[in-house]
């Protein structure tokens, strides 16, 4: 089983979208996949159709009051199971900074699932910023993948959580994380600053970033207005065909 945390300290950069095509793109491909929305904004619960039940979410898993196999709940996809998230995670920031070693609390919740053959993949949704949630989620993770908006200053976003990954390795807490991959995208073809982003990134970064680019499109930013993933939603267009071929390469590089 294998833990990846979708990461990136800026908010709307693609983090959730990718996370919930990832986890429905692996789950269609017959893995058996569980995601875990760690934002208290909710994105992916609501994203992918769900309530927000209090108490359903890792935040009374994190204060030790429940397990999460306890706590899952199914999408409508086969292969496909939700921790949802609740405004309450926010507070548990603050909750958990008061416990001992709150760093390590996001690694312990998932550690039975870790053992548990039900599950081949969990993909672990991020908040949007350097909070205990986004560093804990770093600390159970195994490996990183990092959306990025193709815009100016992607180059020194991406530099930021390179150098947080490194800290946290270094600092023992995490010593055998890896970045899985850097996935581009709301990328504009028309516009000179994608081409631009996108080139400067590949030159920097190298085979670090996936060859398949996910593109700016209206359908997909509609999608999770519907409680829908873009299979569901617009499965012939050209942003399922991306979060698709993503798919393949993600799972070929894990
Ligand atoms: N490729 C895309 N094209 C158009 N809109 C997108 C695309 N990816 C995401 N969006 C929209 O942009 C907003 C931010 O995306 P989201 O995945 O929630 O980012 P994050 O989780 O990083 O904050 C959402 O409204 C989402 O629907
Ligand atoms: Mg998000």
């Amino acid at each position: 089983m294998r833990i990846v945390a979708v990461v990136n300290q800026k908010g709307g950069v693609g983090k959730t979208t990718t996370a919930i095509h990832l986890a429905a793109g692996a789950a269609e491909a017959g893995r058996r996949v569980l995601l875990v929305d760690l934002d208290p904004q909710s994105n992916a619960t609501s994203g992918l159709g769900l309530e927000h039940t209090p108490g359903k979410s890792l935040y009374p898993v994190l204060l030790g009051q429940a397990r999460a196999l306890d706590l899952l709940q199914p999408a409508r996809q086969a292969n496909l199971q939700i921790l949802a998230s609740e405004l309450d995670l926010a507070g548990a920031e603050i909750e958990l900074a008061g416990l001992e070693n709150p760093l390590l609390r996001v690694r312990e919740a998932l550690e039975p699932l870790r053992h548990d053959p039900a599950f081949d993949l969990v993909i672990l949704d991020c908040p949007p910023s350097v909070g205990l949630l986004m560093t804990s989620a770093l600390v159970a993770a195994e490996k990183v993948l990092v959306p990025v908006q193709c815009e100016y200053f992607a180059l020194e976003g991406v530099g930021k959580i390179l150098s947080l990954i490194e800290r946290i390795k270094q600092g023992g807490l995490n010593p055998h994380l890896s970045i899985l991959g850097i996935v581009l995208t709301m990328y504009d073809a028309r516009t000179r600053l994608s081409q631009q982003v996108s080139e400067d990134l590949r030159t920097h970064l190298k085979d670090q970033v996936f060859q398949t680019i996910v593109p700016r499109s209206v359908r997909l930013a509609e999608a999770p207005s519907h409680g829908k993933t873009i299979y569901e939603y617009d499965n012939a267009g050209a942003a399922a065909a991306s979060y698709r071929q993503l798919t393949t390469e993600f799972l070929i590089r894990l």
